[in-house]
Order: structure tokens, then C-alpha cells, then sequence
């Protein structure tokens, strides 16, 4: 049986770093949900297209993603512009089963373990996984590691603005899923929280 590790918090608090190094370590596949909202974002902007029951999402077994056969590069997707837009159509109940369908038919494709982050992985796409995170960190620790990227354009402000959109929304707003492993990382390196991850949840 494939294992699902879901990884959920808010932004700046290291999801993907993480969710990959611990994808790695497990031969895991990795999958970053975010990177389908800004797909239909990107899209939906510049072709001024809001028909998102029209759309076809795809991801291939790589983790390579499509909309209606068009493929972005990552400066593309994860830019200010994006980061704003993004957050504003996931309110969206269409888009967000749009996302929930491609990412259990990506999970049916694959043939090993899966690590996915995002906002809503553990409580609404895979209710059922066998391992939940809960990453979280002070905002402001959060928001100056962020700023610290030299591809983000993020600026605390912007992640604070960002990160109440995806908390207050109405359709599967950013919550602590149900047995998940919580993991405050304010105080801990990478490193320290990958250790805690694998210790709490005995995955050696
Ligand atoms: O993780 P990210 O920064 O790439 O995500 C971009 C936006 O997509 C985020 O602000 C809210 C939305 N998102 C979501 O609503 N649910 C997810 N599971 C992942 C991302």
C-alpha cells in the first residue's frame, strides 16, 4: 500500500525544503499542492479565463504539471503577482475540487510513497493519510526566512495578508487536520526539524 505523508502550515515555514528532504530519504515521491493553484492562476490571468470547470489539469508521474496543455516555468508561477492571485482564486470551491481531483488521480499514478504539503493535505485531500505534520512558526520568524530567499518577493506584510486569506476563507481554509503531529519550528533549524519529524513519527 502507498504511504501518504501530508505536510500542512502556513507560508515561510519550510514545507517544500522539508516535505523534500524527507521525500528523498523515504524514496518518496514529493508534490507541492500550492504549485496547482498557481497554474490556474497564472492561466486564468492571462488568458482572462475564469471558467474553471473547463479546465484540464494534469501532473505526470515527475511532478511536470499542464493546464489545457500549457506548461510554466517556476519564475512564472511563484513571483508577487502570483503569490496574491493564487491565494484569491483558492477561495474558489470549483478550483479547489479541480486541484482535489488531479492530485488523487497524481497519487493513483504514482508507484511509490507520497509527500505532499499545502494547506487543507491532511484535512480534506487525504483525510485518510498515514502520516500528518502541522508545520508552524512565528509569523514574523516566518515572514524575515521568506524575505531571506533570494527568489522571494515576499514581504513579511504580504505573507501575514496572504496567510489570513488562506485561514479565513470559507472552502477548506489552512486548519490543524485531525492526528496530526504539530511541530512549532520558530526556535529549530532544518535539520532539528527534520529529526523531530522522523522521531515523532517513528518513520526509521
Ligand atoms: O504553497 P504556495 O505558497 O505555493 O501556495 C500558493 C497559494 O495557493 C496559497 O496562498 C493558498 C493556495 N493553496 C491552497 O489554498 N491550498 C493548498 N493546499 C495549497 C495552496
Amino acid at each position: 500500500m502507498k504511504k501518504v505523508i501530508t505536510i500542512d502550515g502556513p507560508s515561510g515555514v519550510g514545507k517544500t525544503t522539508i516535505g523534500q528532504e524527507i521525500a528523498l530519504m523515504l524514496n518518496y515521491t514529493f508534490f507541492s499542492s500550492g504549485k496547482l493553484y498557481r497554474y490556474i492562476s497564472k492561466y486564468s490571468y492571462d488568458e482572462k479565463n475564469y471558467k474553471y470547470d473547463k479546465f484540464k489539469l494534469s501532473i505526470d508521474i515527475s511532478g511536470n504539471c499542464t493546464i489545457n496543455n500549457r506548461k510554466y516555468n517556476d519564475d512564472e508561477l511563484y513571483n508577487k503577482n502570483i503569490n496574491l492571485h493564487s491565494s484569491e482564486i483558492a477561495k474558489n470551491s470549483t478550483v479547489r475540487q479541480l486541484v482535489k481531483t488531479s492530485l488523487l488521480t497524481f497519487y493513483n499514478n504514482i508507484q511509490n510513497g507520497l509527500v505532499i504539503e499545502g494547506r487543507d493535505m491532511g484535512s480534506v485531500v487525504f483525510p485518510n493519510a498515514e502520516y500528518k505534520i502541522y508545520l508552524d512558526a512565528d509569523e514574523n520568524i516566518r515572514g524575515k526566512r521568506r524575505e531571506d530567499q533570494s527568489d522571494s518577493e515576499e514581504t513579511i506584510e504580504e505573507i501575514k495578508q496572504r496567510d489570513h486569506k488562506d485561514m479565513h476563507r470559507d472552502e477548506s481554509p489552512l486548519i490543524i487536520p485531525k492526528n496530526s503531529v504539530i511541530i512549532d519550528n520558530t526556535n529549530k533549524t532544518k535539520e532539528e526539524t527534520i529529526e523531530e519529524i522522523i522521531k515523532k513519527l517513528k518513520l526509521q
